[in-house]
Order: C-alpha cells, then sequence, then structure tokens
C-alpha cells in the first residue's frame, strides 16, 4: 500500500504525470461500496474458559509488527495505552523492517517513549510460505532513517532490551506463563505468531484478543498488492522464484525479448495489479496467516479482530489541488490520486500535529518521521489505525475509528496460487473469502474508518493530553 503511495508521491513531487500504466488493482474507480455476502454464525461456540480468575486491566500484551513506519507510528500511540501491561515486543522479520535493523530500530523508538524495559525478540528470517518481500531497497531506507535518528543524537542506539529467545519463544512463554489471558496485535506477516501457535498450540486457550492488521477481505476491489510494487528502480526482486531476496542490483536482471533468466516477468508470471485478491501481510505470508485462523478456531467470538484493506481507505478528499489534478486525468490516474489525497491529507495533519507536541525529543522524532514520509510516502498509518481500534475495543468503544464492523465471519485464507488466468479472474492466493467450512474462528472484520475520530483520538494520546 505505502508503496503505492510512494510512488504516486513521487510522481508528483518529480512533476511527472502519473502513468497509466498501473491501475486500480483492475478494478474501476467506483466507490468500495460494492455488494457483500454475509455469512454470520452464532456467537460462542467455543468452551474456552479462562479459570474465572479475576483478570482486569491493564491487560498483558504482546505486540508484533515489521518495524516500518507506521509501526512505529502505532507505537507512539500504544505506549500511552492504560489498556495495555506490556510483557514483549516481536519484530517480524519477513516485513518491511530488515531482520537485522528492525529490532533495533524498534529498541530505539521503545526507549523513545518509555518503554524501554520491554523484551524485543527477533522474528525467523523467513516467511512460512516465501513468495515476496518488500523490495530491499525499500527495507535499507527504512534503517537508513532511523540511522539519521541515532546520528542526530534523536534517537538512542540501544540493543539492551533484545533477548536471546526467538519471537517465537517468547510469545509461548508468555501465553503458558501469563495469569492472565493476553492480548496481542500483530501489524506485519504473522509469522511469529504462526510459529509460535505451531510450537505451543494450547497457548491459544490463553488469548485475551489477538488484532490483524492485514487482508483484502469483504471489499472487492480493495488488493494492494501490486506489479509495480515487485520492482525498484527497474530492478525485479521482491517477487522471486524462490521468493528471497536474490537480486538487487542496479539492471534488470531478466531480458524480456526471451533471453532464459531466473525470473519471469510479474510475480512468478502473474500481474498482481490484475489478478491480485490480497494484501501485503498477508500476501507476505500466506501460510502464517491460514495457520493462525486454524489454530484458533476453537476461539469464541470476539476474540479474533481484523483490520482489512478497506477500512485503510477511508480518507476526506481536502485538498482542493489534488481535485484539480484530479480533473485532468485519466479514470485509471484517479485512482491512484485517491490514494495520493490520502497521503496528503495525512502528512499535513501530520506535519501540523507533530508541531505541537510538547516533549521536545518526541517532536522532532516525529517532525522527522513525517519527512520522511513526505519523501518516501512510506509513513502510513494503517498499522496505527489497527493499534488505536484494539485500544477502542479494549475500552468498550467498539464503534469509533473503526466504523463498519463485519461480525462473526466464517473466513478462509487461500493457499491456492493460479498462473494462467484469463482477463479479470483473480489469483485465489492470499485472498480471504467467506467459507461456512472454515477453519478458523469467527472473525470480526474492520471494514471502515473514521478519520474524524482517529486524529481526536490518536494525537492527544501520542502528545498525553488525551
Ligand atoms: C536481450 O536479448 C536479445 C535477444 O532476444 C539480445 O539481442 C539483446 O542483446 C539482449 N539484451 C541484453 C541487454 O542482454
Ligand atoms: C469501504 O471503504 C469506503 C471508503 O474508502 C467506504 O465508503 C465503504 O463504506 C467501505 N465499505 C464497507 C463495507 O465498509
Ligand atoms: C492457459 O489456459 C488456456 C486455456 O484457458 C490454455 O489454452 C493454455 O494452454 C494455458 N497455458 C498454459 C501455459 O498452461
Ligand atoms: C466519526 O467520528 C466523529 C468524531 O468522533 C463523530 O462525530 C461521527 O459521528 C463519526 N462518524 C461515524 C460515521 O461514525
Amino acid at each position: 500500500m505505502g508503496r503505492f503511495v510512494q510512488f504516486l508521491w513521487s510522481s508528483l513531487a518529480c512533476g511527472v504525470a502519473c502513468v497509466a500504466s498501473e491501475d486500480c488493482a483492475g478494478a474501476d474507480c467506483s466507490d468500495a461500496s460494492a455488494v457483500l455476502q454475509h455469512k454470520t454464525k452464532a456467537k460462542g461456540r467455543s468452551t474456552h474458559s479462562h479459570s474465572g480468575r479475576e483478570c482486569s486491566k491493564p491487560y498483558p500484551f504482546i505486540w508484533d509488527n515489521d518495524a516500518n513506519y507506521d509501526d512505529t507510528l502505532a507505537l507512539l500511540y500504544l505506549a500511552h495505552s492504560e489498556n495495555l501491561d506490556w510483557k514483549a515486543i516481536t519484530i517480524e522479520s519477513d516485513g518491511m523492517g530488515t531482520p537485522h535493523g528492525g529490532p533495533t530500530n524498534i529498541a530505539a523508538a521503545a526507549s523513545l517513549v518509555g518503554l524501554g524495559d520491554v523484551p524485543i525478540a527477533m522474528g525467523g528470517l523467513s516467511s512460512l510460505s516465501p513468495i515476496a518481500t518488500m523490495p530491499l531497497q525499500w527495507r535499507l531506507e527504512t534503517d537508513e532513517f532511523f540511522e539519521r535518528m541515532f546520528r542526530g543524537g534523536i534517537l538512542d542506539e540501544t540493543d539492551s532490551a533484545i533477548v536471546d529467545l526467538t519471537a517465537a519463544q517468547l510469545i509461548v512463554k508468555i501465553l503458558t506463563e501469563s495469569a492472565c489471558p493476553v492480548v496481542i496485535l500483530t501489524t506485519g506477516p504473522a509469522t511469529n505468531v504462526a510459529e509460535a501457535l505451531d510450537m505451543d498450540p494450547s497457548i491459544a486457550g490463553n488469548i485475551h484478543g489477538i488484532y490483524m492488521m492485514g487482508s483484502a477481505y469483504g471489499v472487492p476491489g480493495t488488493n494492494n498488492v501490486y506489479d509495480w510494487q515487485m520492482t525498484y528502480n527497474g530492478v525485479k526482486g521482491s517477487c522471486t522464484e524462490d521468493g528471497g531476496q536474490t537480486y538487487t542490483g542496479l539492471s534488470p536482471p531478466l531480458n524480456r525479448s526471451g533471453v532464459v533468466s531466473a525470473i519471469r516477468p510479474e510475480c512468478r508470471g502473474v500481474d498482481m495489479t490484475a489478478h491480485g485478491d490480497t494484501e501485503w501481510n498477508v500476501f507476505m505470508d500466506v501460510r502464517a496467516w491460514h495457520m493462525v485462523y486454524g489454530f484458533l478456531k476453537d476461539l469464541p467470538a470476539d476474540h479474533v479482530y481484523v483490520l482489512a484493506a478497506n477500512a485503510t481507505l477511508n480518507m476526506p478528499v481536502t485538498l482542493e489541488e489534488m481535485e484539480e489534478y484530479a480533473a485532468r486525468r485519466s479514470m485509471q490516474a484517479k485512482c491512484k490520486l485517491r490514494v495520493l489525497r490520502v497521503v496528503l491529507h495525512v502528512a499535513i495533519q501530520f506535519q501540523r500535529q507533530a508541531a505541537t507536541l510538547a516533549d521536545p525529543g518526541l517532536r522532532i522524532f516525529v517532525t522527522e518521521l513525517a519527512k520522511a514520509f513526505l519523501a518516501a510516502g512510506e509513513a502510513k498509518w494503517w498499522d496505527a489505525q489497527c493499534a488505536v481500534v484494539m485500544d477502542q475495543v479494549l475500552s468498550g468503544l467498539k464503534q469509533g475509528v473503526c466504523s463498519n464492523w463485519f461480525e462473526d465471519k466464517l473466513t478462509s485464507v487461500s493457499l491456492v496460487w493460479r498462473s494462467n488466468l484469463t482477463d479479470g479472474e483473480l489469483n485465489p492466493y492470499g485472498s480471504v473469502y467467506d467459507d461456512a467450512d472454515a477453519h478458523a474462528p469467527p472473525i470480526d472484520y474492520c471494514l471502515d474508518g473514521n478519520v474524524t475520530q482517529m486524529w481526536e483520538v490518536y494525537w492527544p494520546m501520542v502528545n498525553q493530553t488525551g
């Protein structure tokens, strides 16, 4: 999603018109209020109980994340939530943050907001179903941003909170030992959570609630995995035949005019812009999402919450110059502009709000984050939105920053990959679909967001004035 945005931003910033080669997920620009199929399910089919123990707030809490800008934004908010008793931060190595840089970057940010003592565990090196990663260049840029913060003395370099246990081991340990059920927020590919559940499936019984950022569930056309994201500077590599980062050179490795090469164009020969029906956190580890759903299948209703891609699209159109720009564009370009408006709106709010933060260190950090956002388009707020939605649910305010829930849905995550697709046919891989026979718990999907409320809630919390 962020890379789509980045593309738009750089196109505009450079005064280059949006090229028409990237479309809007193969759909037209109509609002995504498409006809949706509902399949509801009776609540409370499971009999899990937590021995009637008196467990009240704050809830033991594990935050599993992929150390991106938006994860950092989530952290700035979560650090002040009175609902959470921080037990661990686990880092996904197969998302945006690099395996080595992500953990220390988040350690530094955690230290800035007073969470320097929370144990941080590094994740396994690979997705459980490697097919695509964020292009290495983007991942390195995130590290470079944090390194600038270190050099500038804004953040302290530290690895003191990083433990020897793997992310999965730490999750198992906490869930096993915690006297009270644990809240988990996962804002990445969910690999660590899947590995933990695989290691000890019984830990599912000690989950108070799990909140996941991802999927293109519920609203057709909200796929955000695009073909252009498979390349960077014309170099292919983020979706390769073996799923790893196999190529990071400066010229394209593939001679498209017919010479045999290690990789096919697009994603294993599939144009994800035209045929994708997924979202990056799911796409990066479809098996992990599939496993998490399966291992949690006995959890009763109101335990698993997923913020789907559509909820992150709901932004007001406020920038007149963008309107004007949009008017000159084709239908396809308008799709991109809708996302661009989102970025600009967020970025402007961001800088304005950041300037009013009381704490000087935080103010500089947040302002620099905003600059990185504007320069790279990568500091998107999807994870921060998921964090706020979780916090509101824990506070009994389910209807809030999430303004439309599809509740108790029985859904499956498709592992099926199809390469030979006709026009308009979607590749099932990574799609989440209604399925009465799903090997999954009833899940509440958030499909729409209230932006007004997001700003009302997010900034005062970050600034400690709320
Ligand atoms: C690409 O392949 C064509 C033959 O199909 C060849 O003529 C051309 O030199 C190749 N280009 C590069 C850069 O290797
Ligand atoms: C999907 O998001 C759009 C805004 O981007 C919103 O208008 C629509 O109502 C949402 N769909 C659902 C089912 O909530
Ligand atoms: C793709 O499917 C079509 C039929 O829909 C078939 O004719 C064609 O041979 C297939 N291509 C490959 C590479 O399997
Ligand atoms: C969005 O939030 C604002 C501010 O909290 C509230 O006034 C408004 O009613 C909400 N809108 C919806 C659709 O829930």
